[in-house]
């Protein structure tokens, strides 16, 4: 029996069709969509993936967020976030699946040249393209967590020469391996076409900027499903010009919607979708939500947590 009512923060996402998963769930769970002055006590768990500054910090009883993500920065980044409160975030099997297709299909595009057979087809060219075969081609995966290396898996299956690079030293069968800032420019320099999976924090904001768009193979693509604020968008934007970068893939931008005036939408070597790489599953992410609520009613420990000294 839930002690605490559950705040569902997400004002723009449809309310009743994400809450009938948890109620499924947890039948007795007093579910709200808002609090305010009156109310704000009863509140125990909350869902959230934007809240608005200061909302958290004033519910004086809350025992865990659930952040609807698997990213959270749009949580921590709020300076009065309650740091004793715990902070759970979306790890989660069709997040993985979902992500791991979209950086297949965005490999292949830039691998098989997909980008120059469209342009080839509007101008109503007949061009046969070669591409080197998959294990000629090195993938790189910048952010080597719970996505990236899930992505590992169809990657290999192709034959892909794949690579990794993370905070802390990992061991993937098949995969070359990489950590720590020391190491990040060999990882990059043998990367044809680097995937950006990384959190947004302090130590990776503006990674993707002309310094490393410079350790990279000429003609590399890159990949980025992870945030807009990786990228410094004016230094992709000379190194695809530049002839350096042969494309990029974005999902994510440092304004979204990505206002009109940006060059990124029509830029000839840029692919764009809009923030959609993986959506968070409405029912497996309930279940996790339940499944942490009974966990801690039986006094255990919550997981997935995020550790807030590393921001991710
Ligand atoms: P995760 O499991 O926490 O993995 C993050 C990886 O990045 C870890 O390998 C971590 O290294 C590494 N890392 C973090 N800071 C680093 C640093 N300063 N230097 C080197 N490596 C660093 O996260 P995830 O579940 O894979 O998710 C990754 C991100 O994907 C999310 O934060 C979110 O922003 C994004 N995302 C986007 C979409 C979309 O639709 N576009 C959907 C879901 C998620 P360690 O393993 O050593 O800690
Ligand atoms: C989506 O962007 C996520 O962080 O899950």
């Amino acid at each position: 029996m839930p002690s605490g009512a559950l705040l569902f923060d997400l004002p723009d996402y449809p309310h009743e069709r994400w809450t009938a998963h948890l109620r499924k769930f947890l039948p007795t769970l007093d579910i709200r969509a808002t609090a305010d002055a009156q109310t704000a006590a009863d509140i125990a768990y909350c869902v959230a993936w934007k809240p608005a500054p200061g909302k958290l910090h004033n519910l004086p009883n809350l025992k865990i967020v659930f952040s609807m993500g698997a990213g959270v920065d749009g949580i921590v980044a709020d300076p009065t976030y309650p740091r004793h409160i715990p902070l759970a975030r979306v790890v989660d099997d069709t997040l993985a699946q979902a992500m791991s297709e979209y950086v297949v299909l965005s490999v292949l595009y830039w691998h098989r040249r997909l980008h120059d057979f469209i342009g080839l087809q509007r101008d109503k060219k007949w061009r046969q393209l070669p591409a080197p075969r998959a294990p000629q081609v090195r993938v790189g995966i910048l952010g080597f967590g719970v996505l990236g290396q899930a992505a590992t898996a169809p990657l290999r299956a192709l034959n892909y020469q794949l690579s990794g690079w993370s905070a802390t030293p990992k061991h993937v069968d098949g995969v070359k391996t990489f950590h720590g800032t020391a190491q990040l420019e060999v990882f990059l320099a043998q990367s044809d076409i680097l995937v950006c999976l990384l959190p947004l924090t302090p130590d990776t904001r503006g990674i993707l900027d002309a310094k490393t768009f410079a350790a990279l193979p000429k003609d590399a693509c890159v990949i980025n499903a992870a945030r807009g604020g990786h990228v410094v968008e004016d230094d992709l934007i000379k190194a695809l010009d530049s002839g350096h970068l042969g494309g990029a893939t974005l999902d994510v931008f440092s304004a979204e919607p990505l206002p009109a005036t940006s060059p990124l939408w029509s830029h000839p070597k840029v692919v764009m979708t809009a923030h959609s790489a993986a959506f968070t599953d409405p029912e497996s992410f309930m279940r996790q939500v339940a499944t942490t609520i009974r966990r801690m009613d039986d006094g255990l420990p919550p997981e997935n947590l995020v550790d807030f000294a590393r921001g991710y």
